[in-house]
């Protein structure tokens, strides 16, 4: 029998929203010592500032005094950021103006504002919180990443239209597997939800050159943007894709794929097939994602119920309308 499940999803409105959560927003080799970057996302800029000690921090990007913007001609010192219209110099550290060159009565309010930065994998991650609260949660650790058994063999940036729930629900979207990748099969799915991360287990078949051979793979959503995923078979390699919104409707992607240590012929192979099959699967969701209506009451088929339960767990990383 068929039937359809009406399901209470997420408010129209919230999902326009920026949801609560841990943020790739830069690679940690694009902000060097003493350097500055201007970073876009959740609608406005931030400057990411590594000082002389190499800790990354990030900001608001406009100084308190007349509100120049510190990514266009600021200057670090040491652990210090110089604005570059008259000079107030702020610490990293706690963000307080520590010197006007021609003053000497600091301002109480002069401090710029921060955010809760993480480093990790080469990866600067960032906590976004529609309140400006503090991290309700750890980022996850993923020690498979720094092993010694895995290598980084590529990273790639892609951007699409859309709204950042519907490129992360696709992990429990199980029959798009089949219709939109060309799968041989809908694959089966395991969910399970631990230490609230989401994990998605797929198992189904591939066909290769007339060869049908069985596909395992883990998919773990660790927080609203950010997904790990170990493939088990055919082939062995995991990445980790991290998306992040840069406005309401458009989004940032950046993946890393690991392949493990083995001699560089067979990985520079490996590399080059993966890496085309990903990007050819994420240029398939794109096309949808980026033309999927955004305000629609989504109506569901009794086959549906992986990506019910998805959207019911992603639910928690918005904060509710009436508190913003
Ligand atoms: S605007 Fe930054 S020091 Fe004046
Ligand atoms: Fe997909």
């Amino acid at each position: 029998m068929t039937s359809t499940l009406s399901t209470p999803v997420q408010k129209k409105a919230d999902l326009h929203l920026f949801p609560n959560g841990w943020y790739q927003v830069a690679w940690s080799d694009e902000v060097k010592p003493k350097g500055i970057k201007t970073i876009h996302f959740f609608g406005r800029d931030f400057i990411v500032v590594r000082g002389e000690d190499r800790k990354a921090h990030i900001y608001d990007p406009y100084c308190p005094h007349l509100g120049a913007h510190l990514g266009e001609g600021g200057k670090v010192t040491g652990n210090t950021i110089q604005c570059p219209f008259h000079s107030w110099s702020y610490n990293l550290d706690s963000g307080h103006c520590q010197s006007i060159p021609y003053c000497e009565k600091i301002p109480k309010r002069a401090q710029l504002k921060s955010y809760p930065v993480i480093e990790r994998h080469g990866i600067l991650f960032m906590y976004y919180h529609a309140q400006q609260e503090i991290p309700s949660q750890d980022l996850q650790n993923l020690p498979e990443l720094d092993s010694n058994e895995w290598v980084l063999s590529k990273k790639m940036t892609l951007q699409c239209r859309g709204i950042l729930r519907d490129v992360m629900e696709n992990i429990a979207d199980i029959a798009h597997f089949k219709y939109i990748h060309g799968g041989d099969i809908i694959p089966e799915s395991d969910i399970q939800i631990e230490d609230n991360v989401f994990h998605c287990n797929l198992t189904n078949t591939v066909t290769y050159f007339g060869k049908t051979l069985p596909a395992k793979t883990k998919l773990s959503v660790l927080q609203p943007g950010l997904l790990f995923v170990r493939i088990l078979s055919p082939m062995d390699f995991m990445f980790l894709s991290g998306a992040t919104p840069i406005k309401k409707d458009e989004f940032k992607l950046n993946v890393m794929i690991f392949l493990r240590k083995s001699n560089i012929a067979s990985r520079a192979i490996k590399n080059l097939l993966i890496s085309y099959e990903l990007k050819r699967q994420l240029e398939e969701d794109f096309k949808i994602i980026a033309n999927r209506a955004q305000q629609h009451a989504s109506l569901f088929c009794a086959a549906d119920g992986s990506l019910v339960r998805f959207r019911k767990w992603y639910e928690q990383f918005f904060s509710p309308m009436e508190e913003i």
